[in-house]
């Protein structure tokens, strides 16, 4: 049994999927704790549903006595946590609730975690695992032509969503270091494919041009992400987890750095070949509008101790990745429909309303 926090997210829904379709894991169930903000939705889980592998709590990590009871009801070997606010634009325009569970949540988890796994038998005790999934947001920006973040670049976060990321990673290696809690840690580069939640540039470009809206580009379009298609994502946290050295950190990314204006270019070209519009191309519909105040220019993973340590490389090209998840938006115009509900529209509004083209 393991407890994922977060699991009805993005990343965190594809893990569950993963991890219980998966020959090595699948046979071990899953709690799914997780608070279904607006970026928590449970048709991600949908294939799930009577499947006596998942089972799903709906709370908050910052309630401890929920967390308590779970870890004694359920009696994990391991809590991977995934549960956060993760939208840098949202961290702008409101950033006291990224504190609250980026940090406090962690803050919760953790001292719970403690708790519960100075209490168990000694084998139990050895292999118990708190993952702790973060970003590679904490390491700031990088200068054109600069190496790319190994674990030992410093941390620099410039967002709120960065910063209290940065808190969060803090307090683990705390946590490991003060008290021995045997924890891991993952920093990952921006992730794509199913389920991404369409306030993210990739699904947000999709879904609007699908609907002939503009294409949002902040400010130039040249900063610089580094993208791995969310499955490797999956496997490269299931590799740490299983035989990543206890209070190591290690980077995930996909060895795949590209401007923002070439992915949405990207994303227009697959949608020319797949649906093509009869009002012509959609790259027509780019629009350069207002920066993200202290955006940061470049991120890039430097992927070498995973593989060295753990033999972890992304199974996925971006090519491929990119094709697939195209694909998944085409195929699934009724999960889009969904997750547009009112507080998505509110959310559009307050974001692009100010933004000057
Ligand atoms: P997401 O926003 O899609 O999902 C977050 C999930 O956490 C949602 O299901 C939400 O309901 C849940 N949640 C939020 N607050 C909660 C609370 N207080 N208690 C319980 N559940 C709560 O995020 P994501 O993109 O899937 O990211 C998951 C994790 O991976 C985050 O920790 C993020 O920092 C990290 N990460 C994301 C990326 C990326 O590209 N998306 C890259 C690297 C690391
Ligand atoms: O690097 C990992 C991080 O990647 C994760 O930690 C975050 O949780 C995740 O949200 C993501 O953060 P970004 O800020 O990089 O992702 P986002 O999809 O919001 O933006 C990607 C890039 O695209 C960024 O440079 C901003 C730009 N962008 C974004 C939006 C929403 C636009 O140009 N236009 C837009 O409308």
């Amino acid at each position: 049994m393991i407890l994922v926090t977060g699991g009805a997210g993005f990343i965190g829904s594809n893990f569950v999927l993963d991890w219980l379709e998966n020959g090595a894991t699948g046979d071990e169930p899953v709690v799914n704790l997780d608070a279904l903000t607006y970026a928590g939705n449970l048709r991600n889980l949908a294939a799930l549903q009577d499947d006596p592998r998942h089972i799903f709590v709906r709370g908050d990590i910052c309630d401890r006595a929920l967390v308590d009871q779970l870890l004694a009801q359920h009696r994990p070997r391991a809590i991977v946590h995934f549960a956060a606010e993760s939208h840098v634009d949202r961290s702008i325009h409101g950033p006291g609730e990224f504190m609250r569970t980026n940090v406090q949540g962690t803050f919760t988890l953790l001292e719970s975690a403690r708790a519960h796994w100075t209490a168990l038998p000694e084998a139990e005790r050895a292999a118990f695992r708190f993952h702790h999934v973060s970003t590679d947001e904490v390491y700031g920006s990088l200068k054109s032509g600069a190496p790319a973040f190994t674990e030992t670049h410093p941390y620099e976060p410039n967002s709120p969503y960065s910063a209290s990321k940065a808190a969060s990673d803090h307090l683990v290696r705390a946590w490991h270091h003060t008290y021995g809690l045997p924890v891991v840690t993952t920093n990952c580069s921006n992730n794509y494919g199913p389920f991404h939640f369409p306030e993210k540039l990739i699904p947000l470009m999709i879904v609007n041009a699908l609907a002939g809206k503009p294409l949002p580009v902040y400010g130039d379009g040249q900063q610089i992400r580094d993208w791995l298609y969310v499955k490797d994502h999956c496997s490269g946290i299931r590799a740490v987890l299983q035989g990543g050295r206890l209070g190591e950190t290690y980077n995930i990314g996909g060895w795949n750095e590209q401007a923002n204006i070439d992915i949405v270019k990207t994303i227009c070209a697959l949608l020319d070949e797949l649906r093509p519009d009869p009002a012509g191309p959609y790259a027509r519909l780019i629009t350069h509008v207002t920066d993200r105040p202290g955006h940061d220019r470049r991120y890039a993973i430097d992927a070498r101790k995973i593989e060295r340590e753990l033999g972890w490389r992304p199974a996925e090209t971006f090519d491929s990745g990119i094709r697939k998840t195209v694909q998944w938006y085409l195929d699934h115009a009724d999960w889009v429909a969904e997750v547009q509900s009112g507080g998505y529209r509110e959310w559009v509004e307050k974001n692009y309303a100010t933004r000057t083209t």
